[in-house]
């Protein structure tokens, strides 16, 4: 073997083994991009993105954080962090752990289930890498019950957005951002 062939055949090993070491990368403007081809308005919040679709009787969410950790958000808080409807998750063994939460107390919140509501979030999906973590869901427009909002057409909204230092999500929040939308 010549040595010219030996040199190509070890860049294209070395190629191969840099390639496998990588993770795929969230490039943040292919990210925005994309959503917007499937229909998203993006929100940037600082260094967050919240981007939505309303779609058939769904609202369709998804949120991204640059860090590896639990990431949410709220609908609608009504003191602080109480009465919000919450989706908090985290990417957990390469997939999506995604639950609803309702804000019990001006400082915390709690499953929906175990507080006597129904988890009504479907479509889940969820990415993780070395340059955030996003989580996607979506949940009915027009809920009828006493946890949910109703999040149709037209209407207003506040919406809070947090994420932690890592995946404990009994954890408070390394950031925390307040923002109004109109769906
Ligand atoms: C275990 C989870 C959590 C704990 C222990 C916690 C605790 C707290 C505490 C102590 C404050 C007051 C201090 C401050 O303003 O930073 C606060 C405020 C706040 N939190 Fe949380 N939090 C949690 C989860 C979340 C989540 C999931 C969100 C949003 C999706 C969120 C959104 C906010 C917002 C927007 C404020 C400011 C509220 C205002 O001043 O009107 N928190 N939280």
């Amino acid at each position: 073997m010549n040595r010219f062939l030996l040199v190509i055949l070890f860049l294209f090993f070395a190629l191969g083994a840099f390639a496998m070491g990588q993770k795929a990368v969230v490039n943040l403007d292919e990210y925005l991009l994309s959503n917007t081809k499937s229909g998203y308005t993006n929100v940037m919040v600082e260094d967050m993105v919240f981007s939505w679709k309303l779609q058939g009787q769904d609202i369709f969410v998804k949120i991204f954080a640059p860090l590896e950790g639990w990431l949410a958000i709220g609908f609608d808080p009504a003191e602080k962090m109480k009465g919000a409807d919450y989706i908090i998750g985290i990417i957990s063994n390469g997939a999506p752990m995604i639950n609803e939460h309702y804000g019990d107390n001006p400082y915390g919140h709690k499953s929906i289930v175990l507080l006597g509501g129904k988890d009504l979030t479907g479509n889940k999906e969820g990415l993780e890498n070395k340059d955030g973590t996003m989580i996607g869901f979506s949940i009915p427009q027009d809920p009828q019950d006493n946890f949910h909002k109703k999040l149709l057409p037209g209407s207003t909204h506040k919406v809070i957005l947090a994420y932690g230092a890592d995946k404990n999500m009994k954890a408070r929040h390394a950031k925390r951002y307040i923002i109004e939308i109109k769906l």
